[in-house]
């Protein structure tokens, strides 16, 4: 796992090679089977292959080139309904009910589940040899972009006022064979023993 970790980069320029439907189902069930706050499994995928969908999300992520140019997309979709539907909802303790901690609360708490699943699907998709980039910088109703693009894009996917497009993750095979070394912090910056500063 961590070789595939370490190997795994950010690719925004794809082959024409089709991603089978094989591959497309296996990545997705890791996104489904991701953990979540008291399984609340706040989401849902939608599989975009269509070149006008593609066209229409690139449009909403800053005409961003790797969202028209994949093979395919999964548009991951903050589900806040969910919470209702598992009962956590009605849970008058503000420790395990995300729509009592604070304005934002129900909000951040969704998107931070989503995360688990799209880093499932990501590394799924890695092992099997695709690459992917995610892709946040959208229109949504945290990013405020283009507000009367992404009430079109809403209903054209079907979404409902509880479901939010939080994150776009583009799919295909590498065509840009670039040798990236990751650029990140610093284990002993990252990570310390018992307290910030004290190196492992
Ligand atoms: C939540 C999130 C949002 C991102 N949004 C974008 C985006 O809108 N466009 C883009 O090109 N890359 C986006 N990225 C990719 C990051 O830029 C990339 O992961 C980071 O630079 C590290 O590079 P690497 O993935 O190649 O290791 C996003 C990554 C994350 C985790």
């Amino acid at each position: 796992m961590l070789d595939l970790i370490k190997s795994r980069k950010s690719v925004r320029k794809y082959t024409d090679k089709h991603i089978s439907d094989e591959d497309l189902k296996k990545i997705l069930e890791a996104g489904r089977l991701a953990p979540s706050w008291m399984n609340s499994q706040p989401w849902k995928f939608i599989l975009v292959k269509s070149q006008e969908n593609k066209d229409l999300l690139s449009e909403l992520s800053l005409g961003q080139a790797q969202v028209k140019n994949a093979d395919a997309l999964i548009v991951c979709i903050a589900d806040e309904e969910e919470w209702e539907k598992k009962g956590i909802s009605n849970i008058q303790n503000p420790a395990l009910n995300p729509a009592l901690q604070g304005e934002n609360g129900l909000i951040i708490r969704t998107s931070e589940q989503l995360v688990y699943a799209i880093s499932y699907m990501m590394l799924e998709a890695e092992s099997l040899g695709i690459s992917s980039c995610i892709v946040g910088a959208t229109g949504n109703e945290i990013t405020g972009i283009s507000p009367e693009l992404y009430k079109k894009v809403k209903a054209e996917l079907n979404l409902n006022e509880k479901q939010i497009l939080s994150t776009i993750i583009t799919l295909g095979y590498d065509a840009e064979n670039a040798d990236k070394p990751k650029q990140r912090n610093d284990f002993n910056y990252v990570v310390s023993l018992e307290k910030i500063g004290n190196e492992f």
